[in-house]
């Protein structure tokens, strides 16, 4: 009786967290992907060696990689290590205890290797925000079927500890809210555009000058990113993976300088927010670029920062903010999670000790309501704002505030010139508007023969 007692409380001793058992003998990485994050991860390793060892009692050690190209210089020294050319090999390596997967996408090599390995029993670290976000409930599966964890703390906004605040910090509350400013590279452009008023396509191709933006800047600028982020901060938030193709995703290409010095006018800025909350209705989940109160803590974070906001029942709101990309913040979450595994402390996926639950569809964002900043470019003659008031009557959309703005170029300080006969009309409507009604009377509005462009509809958000 009494030595079952002590053999239960000797594995209660070793056992924490849901999987692992604490040891102190080192652990050993192989890490699939030696890119600007890959080689990030191998300096701190090196450079914080010691301090990782004090922190976990083990030596956290580089003992195979796997890249494309053997003889790059990365600014790291691989000699002595294991080289694959493939990556699966890793998994094969009965030296290599953990995988870290930093090759990235959805599909292939990445989702195999990170699917072999949890088969084979080996722990995952991966920064890869498309495949959480999309096979997040399979991999969970899999993390459970195998007793292995699956970790992935740089996958959303790079340096923050996001994941570990919702599903750690945050784990005796009951979410309201999630979201932020997820991607860096629209928070940058959006910046810069604000601040010079540059257009979009100005500003996008000076930032993939200077390396800010990616060569193919679509996945930042179309809102994917971010919604890649914001489907797995609101898995966590809610406790259950979010289906991604049911997240509203808006990028930020129609954005242009005169909507910025138009929110300013009014009280705002404009920025790319991704935003989950629960209503009545269901779950709603969206990448939108918003106009949200200039004083708005979210509102003073700027160029390539990120912030993550989170509201509870007990908590209240809280906001962290940082670097959400780039090889030191990137490398500093990716081996904190490498510090749970070695401490032998690793959650759950989903951060629930229940079977893994199945996804949860966002409801389509036309069910909404919201405050919107519509800004037409219409003829400058009698009538035209009667025909347009008109057509919201019809849908019973209630205007807040118009404001017509002289042609001049004077008034509008940075923004574009007008021919004498176009002006901008901005419209701002009640909060509580019909996001349904909204989008009709829009396209209707937009066909008017007195509108001269695509009309801009930006919501208004208070985060
Ligand atoms: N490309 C992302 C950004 C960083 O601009 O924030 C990596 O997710």
């Amino acid at each position: 009786m009494v030595s079952l007692h002590l053999l239960s409380l000797l594995i209660n001793l070793l056992k924490v967290g849901a999987y692992n058992i604490v040891s102190s003998s080192p652990l050993r990485l192989g890490i699939a992907g030696l890119g600007t994050v890959g080689a990030g991860v191998v300096r701190l390793l090196c450079e914080h060696a010691d301090l990782l060892k004090t922190r976990t009692g083990r030596l956290l050690q580089v003992v195979a990689v796997s890249a494309r190209d053997r003889t790059r210089d990365r600014g790291i020294d691989v000699t002595g290590l294991q080289w694959y050319d493939n990556a699966l090999d890793l998994v094969q390596d009965s030296n290599v205890d953990v995988i870290v997967e930093l090759i990235g996408g959805a599909e292939g090599v990445a989702r195999t290797l990170v699917e072999k390995a949890l088969k084979a029993g080996k722990p995952v670290v991966t920064a890869n925000k498309a495949l959480i976000a999309l096979h997040g409930y399979e991999l969970a599966m899999l993390s459970a079927d195998y007793q292995v964890p699956l970790l992935f703390e740089a996958a959303v906004a790079g340096g923050i500890p996001a994941i570990k605040t919702v599903r750690e910090g945050l784990a005796a509350d009951r979410l309201l809210r999630i979201g932020g400013i997820l991607n860096g590279t629209c928070n940058h452009i959006l910046t810069v555009m604000r601040k010079t008023g540059q257009e979009f396509s100005t500003v996008l191709k000076e930032a993939q000058d200077l390396g800010y933006a990616e060569a193919d800047p679509s996945t930042d600028i179309d809102g994917l990113d971010a919604a890649h982020k914001l489907t797995i901060l609101a898995g966590l938030a809610f406790g259950r993976p979010v289906a991604f193709d049911s997240v509203y995703v808006e990028g930020i290409r129609h954005i242009a300088a005169q909507d910025h010095i138009f929110a300013q006018h009014l009280g705002y800025r404009i920025k790319l927010l991704g935003l989950a909350r629960k209503t009545q209705n269901g779950l709603q989940a969206h990448v939108i670029p918003c106009l949200i109160p200039q004083y708005a803590p979210l509102a003073q974070v700027d160029g390539v920062f990120n912030a993550v906001i989170a509201e509870g029942e007990f908590v209240g709101r809280i906001m962290i903010e940082g670097r959400g990309a780039g090889a030191g913040p990137t490398a500093s979450a990716v081996t904190a999670d490498l510090v749970d595994i070695a401490r032998g402390h690793a959650m759950t996926l989903w951060g629930v000790q229940s079977e893994v639950p199945e996804p949860v569809r966002a409801c389509p964002i036309s069910t909404g309501e919201a405050a919107f900043y519509l800004r037409l470019q219409v003829e400058d003659r009698p009538g035209v704002i009667a025909d347009i008031t008109a057509v919201l009557r019809d849908y019973g959309i209630s205007l807040q505030s118009m404001l017509q703005y002289p042609a001049e170029k004077e008034t509008l300080s940075s923004a574009e010139s007008y021919a004498s006969s176009y002006v901008p009309l901005v419209l701002m409507t009640h909060h509580l508007t019909s996001e349904s009604a909204m989008q009709a009377a829009v396209a209707q509005i937009g066909a008017l023969r007195v509108v001269t462009d695509t009309p801009v509809m930006i919501r208004i958000e208070t985060p």
